[in-house]
């Protein structure tokens, strides 16, 4: 799979990961990368500060989740010498990019992106003016995304369906000053989502989210893992009683991570009534701390050596800028005479 392509990922430094967010979104990703650079193609991941600040103002918490986010990829499987890893604000040709960009970017454009869309909806319903407490930032936000994706002639954007119009709005513009320069300056990019990753349910059974606060937390520790799982919900029902797996959300949760023989042998316990709800909650756990054991000492060590996570991205940003060097330099030929 995507032999030869140039796969670009980028994630914004905001909220803490949980454990679906881990085995949904962030591993997915990184394999996803390590198969196209072995592939022969190449892959980008970086961290969209300068998206982050829309929203977040403290630069204390802003760096602390960048770290955050840094390490967890790191532990998850990033390996900096095949992937270009940077942070979004070290490749200071993207902002120059965005700035071409707008000039092609029908204001329209903005006007129909879900972010800025959604945060009028919101201002709407509490019987606030429209545009309350939202910056120019948030609302040209796809523009930014835009120069983050074209800069490197990227073919294709692994995303979750909420940033798919994103992705749309950025091959929108590339074709506008493809079309009025009649020539490829810019790459046309695809999205690419994927339907099969695990989705984990939370604690209470709804979709797992930190809004709901039914989160398993990722790289904490064993006692606080344990407390997450021994609160997921079960009923009164006696060990004897046979039951359904598949109504039992410690099973569903399960599935996440278990092999075929593990489920095979919950899934057995239960409609046997052989396992109590105490048992299982303990083969979750066991099984949770398995998946994520390395991968949280790796966490651990770069969380606590973050100079030499900084080397890394200081070399990606290094290994990034070239490319989109050439790209503005393609941009500003064609749309300023030079
Ligand atoms: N908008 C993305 C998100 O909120 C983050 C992002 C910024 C991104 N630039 C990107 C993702 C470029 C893919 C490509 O998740």
């Amino acid at each position: 799979m995507f032999e030869g392509k140039v796969i670009l990922t980028g994630v914004k430094p905001t909220g803490t990961p949980h454990l679906g967010n881990y085995l949904g979104a962030i591993r997915p990703a990184i394999q996803m990368g390590n198969e196209a650079v072995k592939n022969g193609g190449k892959h980008y991941m970086f961290i969209a500060d300068y998206h982050a600040i829309n929203a977040e103002k403290d630069p204390a918490v802003l760096a602390q989740k960048l770290k955050e986010i840094a390490c967890i990829y790191l532990a998850g499987g990033l390996d900096p010498a095949k992937s270009v890893f940077y942070r979004q604000s070290d490749v200071p040709e993207i902002t120059e990019i965005t700035t071409i960009l707008y000039a092609y970017t029908p204001k329209g454009f903005m006007n129909k992106a879900h972010a800025y869309k959604a945060a009028v909806d919101k201002n709407r319903a509490a019987g606030k003016p429209d545009d309350d407490g939202i910056n120019m930032g948030l609302y040209t936000y796809p523009t930014l995304m835009a120069a983050d994706i074209l800069a490197y002639d990227t073919d294709i954007v692994p995303v979750g369906k909420d940033q798919v119009q994103h992705v749309e709005i950025a091959r929108d513009i590339a074709g506008a000053i493809n079309a009025h320069y009649n020539q490829e300056l810019l790459k046309l990019p695809e999205y690419y989502t994927d339907d099969h990753v695990a989705v984990v349910p939370g604690v209470d059974g709804r979709k797992m989210s930190k809004s709901y606060g039914n989160v398993i937390p990722l790289f904490e520790d064993d006692k606080s893992i344990k407390k997450s799982i021994f609160s997921i919900k079960t009923d009164s029902r006696p060990m004897e009683e046979p039951k359904n797996p598949d109504e039992i959300l410690v099973y569903e949760i399960y599935k996440a991570i278990a092999t075929p023989a593990q489920l095979q042998e919950m899934g057995d316990g239960l409609r046997q009534g052989k396992l109590g709800y105490g048992h299982i909650k303990n083969m979750l756990l066991d099984a949770v701390i398995n998946e994520i054991k390395d991968a949280r000492e790796k966490y651990n060590y770069y969380m606590a050596h973050f100079d030499e996570v900084e080397v890394f991205l200081q070399q990606g940003a290094a290994k990034a800028r070239p490319t989109a060097q050439a790209t503005l330099k393609r941009l500003k030929d064609a749309v300023l005479g030079r």
